[in-house]
């Protein structure tokens, strides 16, 4: 569906649990999120319709985020159902990985065809503080069970933060050499869960290139990450700048959250609830969220916040 602006909107992005086995500094509160409802949130089924409202308006592409989707007890089903969606050519998952080694073969035998895995620190220390709960090495086994799952094309999503791990960006580079992955380098965005990181904190995508003046650039694709190249890699790096030059102008998407509501920006709080309608009720709701897309969101920064007024968990990252 084309939007007001000309924009062919495409691709849904559905977060199908706010809920987290980590705890991220730049995401989530130490204490969780307050529980909601089960009324609250979508059901299996209501997922399943939003996806087929989605394919019926020339929705093709398909992302299931979280909070972390891998908690969610019938994941697997909910990705069957929604791969065999007429309309819907691939579906993507968005994980911190942790939970991989059991998951991995069967998502795959259940039509998802790539996996993005967060990881921002190589050194054991820093992931659990960073994370404030998780292991490294559940990590790490994560991003190998997908390469042993026959998963292709794996992005490993770093978030650079200043003073945390701008020191280990040759490293956590060096991956798309020694496996067949790319590292895409995130710029921190000023959300809700950010406000404990200052401007310092927030760097810039054009550090990798500082750091790294061996990277060569090649050619992108539709996505919003600009691509380069180490000699002699497996995969790409790539860098995505959402804070030093937003991409809004080559946005194809739009969010569905765990409870219902359709988000046209990541940066703004207007939203559309979907909740207990039923297919043309969601229709109209879709159409209404694409053409309320806005243009742009204003500047980001730490001072000038997002404002989304909900925390990444909450949206889908
Ligand atoms: N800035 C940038 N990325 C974020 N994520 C969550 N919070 C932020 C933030 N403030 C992203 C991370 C993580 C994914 C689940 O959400 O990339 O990998
Ligand atoms: Fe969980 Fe991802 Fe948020 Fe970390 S960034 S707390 S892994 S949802």
């Amino acid at each position: 569906m084309t939007d007001a602006f000309g924009r062919e909107i495409y691709y849904l992005r559905l977060s199908v649990t706010e809920r987290c086995n980590l705890r991220c500094r730049y995401c989530m509160p130490a204490d969780g999120i307050c529980k909601k409802s089960h009324e609250d949130m979508l059901t299996e089924d209501e997922m399943i319709l939003a996806v087929e409202a989605a394919a019926a308006l020339g929705f093709k592409k398909l992302r299931i985020t979280g909070g972390e989707p891998l908690v969610k007890k019938n994941l697997l089903s909910i990705c069957s159902r929604a791969a065999a969606v007429d309309g819907i050519e691939e579906i993507c998952l968005t994980t911190n990985g942790t939970l991989l080694p059991h998951l991995a073969k069967p998502l795959r035998e259940a039509g998802v065809s790539r996996v993005n895995i967060s990881l921002d620190t190589l050194d054991r220390e820093k992931y659990a503080y960073m994370t404030r709960r998780g292991a490294l090495s559940s990590a790490l086994a994560g991003i190998e069970s997908a390469i042993d799952a026959g998963f292709t094309r794996i992005k490993i999503n770093t978030v650079l933060i200043g003073g945390f791990n701008d020191n280990e960006i040759c490293d956590l580079a060096a991956l798309t050499v020694n496996y067949p992955v790319d590292v895409r380098f995130i710029e921190l965005m000023p959300m809700d869960g950010s406000r404990g990181f200052d401007q310092a904190a927030m760097l810039p995508c054009e550090t990798v290139l500082d750091r790294l003046p061996e990277l060569k650039p090649i050619e992108a694709g539709d996505g919003v990450a600009r691509l380069y190249r180490l000699p002699g890699a497996r995969g790409n790096i790539g860098l995505i700048s959402p804070v030093s030059r937003h991409f809004c102008a080559a946005c194809n998407r739009i969010r569905l959250t765990a409870d219902g509501k359709l988000r046209p920006c990541l940066h703004s709080s207007a939203e559309y609830s979907i909740k207990g309608l039923d297919f043309d009720g969601m229709v109209e709701q879709f159409q209404k969220a694409v053409l309320g897309k806005p243009m742009c969101h204003g500047e980001l920064s730490a001072v000038k916040r997002s404002g989304a007024g909900r925390m990444m968990n909450r949206i889908g990252g």
